[in-house]
């Protein structure tokens, strides 16, 4: 904000009461109204690696120039330094307003989002992060400002569990699940719910979970979840305790078909040598 301009105050008012000073000030900062410069409360943007975003910008007022600035290409984040970006100017009556983009950064990959000057910025990449800044002409020499921070994260991926079986003794294993999403930690949190989506575990990145051998297996899901997404993975304590489970519902219902048919053959066989006793006997009582 150092560079800013504000209002000067003329230099025979050096001596006015801070509160006029303090008013002037409070003037200043709704949008658009009579004050020479007027700011918005700066935005938080986020955006998603390799997708869109748009840096809003209400403008129904007639303006003579816009101008967005975009952070400085070097790695000086700290100097706040910024280059211009894009220049938008009205188009004349009934035609487009122009926009001219001045950083190469940027070509092919901006437009003006709808009706309302905002600019989206498409094919994001982890360098469009930063600080961003509109400075708007209006007519009569007013000039609003407007600070952005654009963040960019991945959209998540399925997190990767690992395992960690320990037989505690007594038939009880102890078994810790580590969950991974692979992004950078700090803007990640990680949930575990028993079933998917039920009460919280915990908010660790990892959890233990006791299994007793023998028991019903009982999933985890842990939940990773940064500002733009969320993505889930479950792991069974059974299956990492015991073993992979043997596949056990299509092999069941396998080896019940299989029993029912031998059964029914079975079943058959009987029948028919029955009857043909039964039949023969018969046959021989006959006198
Ligand atoms: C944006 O990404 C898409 C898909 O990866 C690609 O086809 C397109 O050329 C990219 N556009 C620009 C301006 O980089
Ligand atoms: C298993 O977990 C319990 C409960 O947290 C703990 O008291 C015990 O020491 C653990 N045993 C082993 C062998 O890790
Ligand atoms: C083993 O488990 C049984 C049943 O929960 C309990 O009564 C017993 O004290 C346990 N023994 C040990 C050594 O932990
Ligand atoms: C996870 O993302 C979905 C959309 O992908 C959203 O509807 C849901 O509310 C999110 N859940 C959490 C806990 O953030």
């Amino acid at each position: 904000m150092e560079e800013l301009e504000r209002p000067q105050p003329p230099a025979r008012m050096a001596g006015a009461p801070r509160s006029f000073l303090l008013f002037l000030l409070l003037l200043s900062q709704p949008r658009d109204t009579s004050p020479a410069l007027s700011f918005c409360s700066p935005k938080l943007v986020n955006g998603i690696l390799g997708e869109s975003v748009v840096l809003p910008l209400d403008s129904e007022a007639m303006f003579k120039r816009i101008t967005w600035n975009a952070p400085s290409p070097c790695q000086d984040a700290a100097s706040g330094r910024r280059v211009h970006l894009a220049v938008v100017t009205p188009g004349g009556p009934g035609a487009l307003p122009h926009l001219a983009v001045e950083d190469e950064r940027y070509r092919g990959r901006v437009r003006l989002h709808g009706r309302t000057y905002s600019l989206e910025i498409s094919n994001l990449t982890m360098a469009d992060e930063g600080k961003y800044e509109v400075e708007k002409n209006l007519i009569a020499h007013n000039q609003y400002k407007c600070d952005y921070a654009l963040f960019i994260y991945k959209r998540l991926s399925e997190p990767e569990l690992r395992v960690h079986p320990a037989m505690a003794g007594n038939g009880t294993c102890n078994v810790t699940f580590t969950c991974s999403a692979g992004e950078r930690a700090w803007h990640l949190t990680y949930t575990w719910t028993r079933p998917a989506g039920g009460a919280i575990l915990s908010t660790e990145e990892s959890l233990l979970v006791q299994h007793r051998l023998g028991d019903e297996d009982s999933p985890v899901t842990c939940t990773a979840t940064n500002p733009v997404s969320n993505s889930s993975a479950s792991a069974s304590p059974k299956a990492a305790c015991e073993g992979p489970a043997p596949p056990q519902t299509p092999a069941l219902s396998y080896c019940r078909a299989k029993g029912i048919l031998v059964l029914g053959v079975l079943g058959t066989l009987l029948a028919g040598i029955l009857t043909v006793h039964v039949l023969a006997a018969r046959e021989q009582t006959r006198p």
